[in-house]
């Protein structure tokens, strides 16, 4: 059922966040264009093939062919846009500033292509340092002013929050959602485009079903720097929280304790909360390393140091050393062994390898002279596309990667490594030893079993 009084809607960049805004866009009636620069993406996505790995987007975009079309230009449908979304990549500079080349490069095609008697509402969905809506206004009517041209128009902030792996649940099933304009013509027109969203008046796609007790989302309207601002701070207490739990993971060692107990143990209560207090081998992704180190960088401009974060960010790079520790406690030494490695992906349910945590182990385990064998359902082919100078053998399945090797450490909570069959993989390898990044293993079962068996904080 097609709820949303249609709207033209752009989006430039169509990766995660904007594949899966324009497809959830479609889905709920309005008419969407998604324009990349990248040939290769948008010749796969016309021909209906997903360019990323998230549940039920495949569906999505089998289902969805008549309502969103795919282009390289963004020129074509930018005079009828009433909204265009700006959801291009942020990455890191060197110095840890953000680098806003690609979203300055999209502002600049639409100061050029922009129809100035149907000036659309210009959001900016990527993350992005404060002052940015300021900053895309400015180049747009840089643009304009060339062309002779002038019109009112608006930049507003609409920070995403999805997460990997679960990216058109949390689109059509959201907390909230952020709109950081004072301009209220803007406003109706972003609350029109979210409608079906905040009222939840559509029927849910099979593949997306509205979870059991969902309440409606609230719509926070802010200034343009709180929305801005806000993005940052969520990505920084949450990255916060993880490395909390793995900085008292190292104490629960150390005296006896089970960090998984604790969590739980804290979790229950209501002021902290269960989520992300999952003590392993830190986080990674494309989304917190970039965020923090980006607040970091602007408290740093601000002379307005964040030093709970940059805490974070240490404990973080401490994290991804432990693996190699506990190997180094277990199997001695390292040079020469075979380690079978479990995990690519930065978290389960993505194919998304950006600051994996597998990166860093796999280049110091080959560093110091292992042979690494490696398993992954879905990120292996990302993964030997942006690597090839790693010198590793690329398995079939977990057992394969454990076969002859002298310890399997996991990385990633796949699913389907709460199943494997930990017998039959014992006999196969050389010595029994387990380095659980993720805590996920059942270490008594593995234990009887013959395992040396070592998680994070246990
Ligand atoms: N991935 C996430 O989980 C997530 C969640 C919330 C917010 N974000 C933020 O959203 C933004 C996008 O993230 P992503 O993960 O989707 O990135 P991505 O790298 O997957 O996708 C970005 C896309 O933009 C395209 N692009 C670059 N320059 C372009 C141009 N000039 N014109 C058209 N297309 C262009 C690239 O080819 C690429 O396909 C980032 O700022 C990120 O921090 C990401």
């Amino acid at each position: 059922m097609k709820t949303a009084d249609k709207l033209n809607i752009i989006i430039a960049g169509t990766g995660y966040v904007g594949l899966t805004t324009g497809l959830a866009l479609g889905y709920l009636g309005h008419n969407v264009t998604c324009v990349d620069n990248n040939t290769a993406l948008i010749d796969k996505l016309e021909r209906g093939i997903s360019t990323i790995f998230e549940p039920g987007l495949e569906e999505l975009l089998r289902d969805n062919s008549d309502d969103v079309s795919f282009t390289e230009e963004l020129f074509e449908d930018l005079p009828r846009a009433d909204i265009v979304i700006i959801a291009v990549g942020t990455p890191s500079k060197k110095n840890g500033d953000t680098d806003l080349s690609f979203v300055e490069a999209v502002a600049r095609n639409i100061g050029a292509a922009m129809n100035t008697e149907h000036p659309p509402v210009i959001i900016n969905k990527s993350t992005v340092p404060i002052g940015t809506a300021r900053r895309v206004e400015t180049v747009i009517k840089e643009v304009l002013e060339r062309r002779g041209a002038a019109c009112s128009f608006c930049v507003a902030s609409n920070p995403e929050f999805l997460r990997e792996g679960a990216a058109l649940h949390d689109t059509f099933y959201p907390d909230r959602i952020v709109v950081g304009t004072e301009d209220v013509q803007a406003l109706n027109l972003i609350r029109q485009m979210y409608a079906p969203i905040l009222e939840q008046t559509f029927t849910p796609p099979q593949a997306v079903p509205r979870p059991e007790g969902y309440s409606l989302p609230a719509l926070v309207t802010t200034s343009p720097t709180s929305a801005e601002l806000i993005k940052y701070t969520a990505n920084a207490f949450l990255a916060t929280k993880i490395s909390f739990i793995n900085e008292f993971a190292a104490i629960a060692e150390k005296v006896g304790a089970d960090i998984n107990e604790v969590a739980k143990g804290i979790g229950l209560d209501k002021r902290i909360g269960p989520g992300f207090l999952k003590a392993g081998v830190g986080w990674g992704g494309s989304c917190f390393p970039k965020d923090v180190r980006s607040i970091l960088f602007t408290s740093s401009q601000y002379n307005c140091e964040l030093q709970l974060v940059q805490a974070a960010l240490e404990v973080n790079r401490r994290q991804r050393k432990k693996v190699i520790e506990k190997l180094q406690q277990t199997l001695k030494v390292i040079r020469g062994s075979t380690i079978g490695l479990l995990g690519l992906a930065f978290k389960p349910n993505t194919d998304d390898i950006r600051e994996s945590p597998a990166i860093d182990v796999i280049q110091e385990l080959l560093d110091m002279g292992a042979r690494v064998k490696v398993y992954d359902p879905i990120a292996r082919e990302k993964y030997k596309l942006a690597y090839p100078e790693q010198n590793i053998v690329y398995c079939n399945s977990a057992a394969e990667a454990a076969q002859e090797s002298d310890a399997v450490v996991l990385l990633t909570d796949w699913d389907e490594f709460w199943h494997l069959p930990w017998e039959k993989i014992g006999d196969s390898m050389s010595q029994k030893i387990i380095v659980d990044g993720r805590n996920m293993l059942n270490s008594d079962e593995l234990r009887q079993l013959g395992f040396t068996y070592t998680g994070i904080g246990r």
